[in-house]
């Protein structure tokens, strides 16, 4: 078989879905040689010639056929060493193409005929703005030509791309270009060689009219790297800070990991809709969003969301491209570890400030996932469909796994692991143990109880015990994991540090010696004792959360704000604040379950207030600060609750921010209106930033007091505010105030950002998110305005993701048009052929955790889809999966 782990026939009667299972995996029966591509490309018709060169693996059956995978295709001819196959030789089935009776060595050349403009899946060969473009990962080729896509299959790749030289000026593949030539019909061709073996899905090609900025990167080898990045004419003047950024997290990556980039030109291409981030060898592909950054157009987020994704894809051309896997289970060996590179590339760029949004992240998906039905390990056994391993799991507990083992070995040993790894299994496709096994040789340790983070699947739960002890104070920690009790113990590192009743910091020693700062829980329970401590003294547990497990609660009111004013690692403060203001609002929601109304009288305000006076007095600590005074949103409130009070829960937090909006409206509004310093409106400028995250958060505090003053203000700030980041923060206020001034500033805002498709992706994602009252319908409307195109997935991603996936409330509606409009949308995806099923289900599948109303709205809606005539096997499996628990 061409696929590692073909579906097998054991599928449930009642879902017939299929799945790919793990261990079937099974190494192809022969080795492809070098490939040769040539596409007469045109949106309409495109044809494509694939010269395989091809012998069977030494210990291969020698009477195994050859079996490409291919869907959708139309097959020309198809030809073996140069002469056209007899009729009982070739069989081409529903997604593959087999052929007997060959020789040990053999070129196999194939002709197929594609349709660019009418493939909407956003996989293979599609259009985006009339440039031609490909998507190949997880199995795209097959969409193109049959072929053995498996990211297990390595091989050179030499490409040539004809096409028409008005409409496709730009022809650019992976590798060197070696020869252009003009052809006398008005085409012309270009010839691109790859001198490195590389799997099928990191191929790509892009065909169009595009414009091009330059410049190079010098490694301190002196080895020079060309840089391009490619935009439409229109948009490329937005593009100097991309190019700046992949030559920024080049020499991070050099200064490091040692690693250079190993490629000769090295260029990112941006593209209008263009199916998120892609890290194809040396032609990183990208959305228009991705690329274009410019204060004038682009929020302080998204600039750090560029800044990182144009990294991460970067970090791909060694962990992932150099260095790739074996089968598509161990997606994480790439993702996972290359999500933990760019993650701490902006960890250094930031300071601790931006592991807190990585934890929100998590909190926010992945620990949901975790607890819920579509849990799986980071390295899943099954699936009915490639697409839906691209997880929250795989990626961010993938990289949080990753993380542990970097606090375990400790960053010296850590990096010259990944350097062992790199070196040992240069151009080979291989599985995460391979990446464990280099991490134990460069720690010197076994890390046997470890390696269950890839295999368990489940968020552990630690529980914790302190006693006082011989003049100290002895912890026990114990794990359990609640989705599969006969799980065995796992490796868990617990970062600590301690502090007394005033906030100073102590350093207690261990009883037994080893770290005072690191523990190990190795058993289901590990208990240390800590010499030298008062009765009193304040732990601080897990902190930089070093690991994804959900902590149950062991700290009173009194020692979290300790925490939240002294201690120094800013997840510590920031656990402790969002500990303070859950408690507060989950008690305010169960009293108002029983008839009392809301009082947030109890709640240390003055905590808080202090938190602003120290953004006044110290302003590099704002981008921390910001975090402490964020009001903790759904993810968390219900975090390791049985229950969601949607509910509840936002009438209590909206009237905890308006309390907090009350009782600091000069220090708020001061932090809103300070001007900053001059020049602090760069993008990724650390202070600027800092400040303006201040203000947003400080702003969502006033705008739960919402009167009209408040309105005024946000409407100004979305007029005539200097940079992106503060009109948009101003307009996400906005839209959740009942003002005539909401629809002024809309309609403003539109009018003045109408041409550039970035900032009208905001403006509907700023309204995507309203939670008040009526926003539900006010969304739906949006997807008849006329700048909305459901076919373009960066606004797909603005309207329906920021919906399905982030608000919180208003997909909750009680009607259940939320959970009905989702259906629609997962029917007309899967009717595209278009993944995006596991994406856009976050929320629904957590439907069980809900009242009882909204629970049978919500099975109403999935069962609507599984029934559906014709469905795919992987949404089938997917909902089925939410369904069955
Ligand atoms: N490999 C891409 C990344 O860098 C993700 C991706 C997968 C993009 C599939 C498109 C399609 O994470
Ligand atoms: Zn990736």
């Amino acid at each position: 078989m061409a696929d590692p782990s073909h579906p097998d026939g054991d599928a449930s009667p009642d879902t017939a879905v299929r799945l790919h299972r793990r261990e079937a995996w099974q190494p192809w029966d022969h080795e492809l040689e070098r490939v040769e591509l040539a596409f007469e490309l045109d949106a309409e018709c495109t044809v494509v010639t694939a010269s395989l060169q091809l012998h069977r693996r030494s210990g291969a059956d020698q009477a195994a056929p050859l079996v490409l995978s291919g869907r959708e295709l139309t097959l020309l001819s198809v030809m073996l060493d140069g002469r056209e196959l007899s009729d009982g030789q070739v069989a081409v089935g529903d997604r593959t193409l087999t052929v007997h009776g060959l020789p040990e060595r053999f070129e196999l050349c194939l002709r197929t005929r594609l349709e660019p403009v009418r493939n909407l899946s956003g996989r293979g060969l599609f259009v985006l703005g009339g440039t031609l473009v490909t998507q190949m990962e997880p199995e795209g080729l097959s969409r193109v030509t049959y072929f053995p896509d498996r990211p297990d299959v390595l091989a050179r790749y030499r490409v040539t791309l004809t096409a028409d030289a008005a409409r496709y000026p730009v022809l650019l593949s992976n590798g060197d270009c070696t020869e252009r030539r003009e052809l006398p019909d008005g085409r012309h061709q270009v010839v691109w060689d790859d001198p490195f073996r590389k799997p099928s899905y990191v191929f790509g090609l892009v065909a169009g009219d595009l414009a091009a900025i330059r410049d190079t990167c010098r490694f301190p080898s002196g080895r020079e790297v060309r840089l391009a990045v490619y935009a439409p004419v229109g948009h490329i003047r937005h593009c100097r800070f991309a190019l700046e950024a992949v030559r920024r997290a080049m020499l991070w990556d050099e200064a490091t990991y040692g690693l250079e980039c190993d490629v000769n030109d090295y260029s990112l291409v941006a593209l209008p809709g263009f199916p998120g981030a892609m890290e194809n060898k040396g032609l990183n592909l990208y959305d228009l969003a991705g690329v274009l950054a410019d204060t004038e157009i682009t929020t302080d987020d998204e600039a750090l969301t560029i800044e990182r994704i144009i990294a991460h894809e970067y970090f791909h051309n060694w962990t992932g491209n150099r260095v790739t896997c074996r089968d598509w289970f161990q997606l994480s060996l790439k993702e996972g570890l290359t999500r933990f590179r760019d993650q701490t590339y902006i960890d250094d760029r930031l300071g601790g400030a931006y592991r807190i949004d990585t934890v929100r992240a998590l909190l926010r998906n992945q620990f949901p996932e975790d607890d819920g039905p579509n849990r799986h390990p980071i390295r899943p056994e099954r699936y009915a469909d490639v697409e839906e391993l691209y997880t929250a799991t795989v990626y961010e507990k993938g990289a949080e796994v990753i993380r542990m083992m970097h606090t375990l070995l400790g960053p010296a040993r850590f990096t010259a692991g990944v350097r062992d790894y790199l070196a040992r299994h240069d151009g080979q496709a291989v599985t995460t143990d391979e990446f464990v096994d280099a991490m134990a040789r460069a720690g010197g340790r076994d890390l046997a109880a470890f390696r269950r983070w890839y295999v368990q699947a489940g968020r552990p739960r630690v529980h914790v015990e302190r006693q006082a002890q011989d003049g100290g104070i002895a912890l026990t920690l114990t794990q359990t994991l609640a989705v599969a009790p006969d799980a065995l113990p796992l490796t868990i590192p617990v970062r600590v540090s301690w502090f007394d009743r005033s906030g100073q910091a102590l350093s207690p020693q261990l009883a037994d010696g080893g770290d005072p700062a690191l523990i190990e829980i190795a058993a289901a329970a590990t208990r240390v004792v800590y010499a030298d401590l008062p009765p009193d003294a304040v732990p601080s547990l897990f902190e930089g959360l070093s690991a994804p497990v959900g902590i149950e609660p062991h700290l009173d009111s009194d020692e979290r704000l300790v925490l939240l004013a002294h201690a120094t690692d800013p997840w510590a403060r920031w656990n402790a604040a969002q500990g303070l203001m859950t408690d507060a609002i989950r008690a305010q929601a169960a009293a108002a379950r029983d008839g009392a109304s809301l009082s947030f009288a109890d709640f240390p305000i003055q905590a808080f207030a202090r938190l602003l006076d120290e953004a006044q007095e110290a302003p590099d600590s704002r981008l921390v600060l910001a975090e402490l005074l964020r009001v903790p949103d759904e993810p968390v409130l219900s975090d390791g609750q049985p229950f969601i009070d949607v509910d509840g829960h936002h009438a209590a937090r909206t009237a905890l921010r308006a309390s907090l909006g009350q009782a600091l409206r000069p220090q708020l509004l001061r932090a809103v209106q300070d001007l900053g310093e001059p020049g602090d409106g760069e993008l990724m400028h650390v202070g600027g930033l800092g400040r303006r995250r201040l203000a947003a958060v400080c702003l969502d505090l006033l705008a739960a007091v919402g009167d009209d003053e408040v309105a005024r203000l946000c409407h100004e700030r979305v007029l005539a505010a200097p940079t992106m980041t503060e009109r948009f923060d101003a307009l996400a206020c906005l839209v959740d105030i009942e003002h005539p001034l909401r629809q002024s500033a809309l309609d403003a805002f539109i009018d003045r950002w109408r041409d550039h498709p970035t900032v009208v992706a905001k403006w509907f994602t700023a309204q995507a998110l309203a939670r008040s009252p009526g926003a539900i319908e006010r969304i739906m409307a949006l997807q008849i305005h006329p700048l909305f195109d459901p076919q373009n997935m960066a606004l797909g991603l603005a309207l329906l993701g920021s919906f399905f996936r982030q608000n919180r409330v208003a997909f909750h509606d009680a009607q259940g048009r939320g959970y009905e409009w989702l259906a629609d949308v997962l029917l007309m995806l899967d009717r595209l052929g278009r993944p995006g099923a596991v994406w856009l289900t976050p929320q629904i599948s957590q439907w069980r955790r809900h009242l009882p109303e909204r629970q049978a709205a919500m099975r109403r809606a999935l069962e609507r889809v599984a029934g559906t005539a014709g469905l795919s096997n992987g949404t089938r499996g997917l909902v089925m999966r939410f369904l069955d628990e």
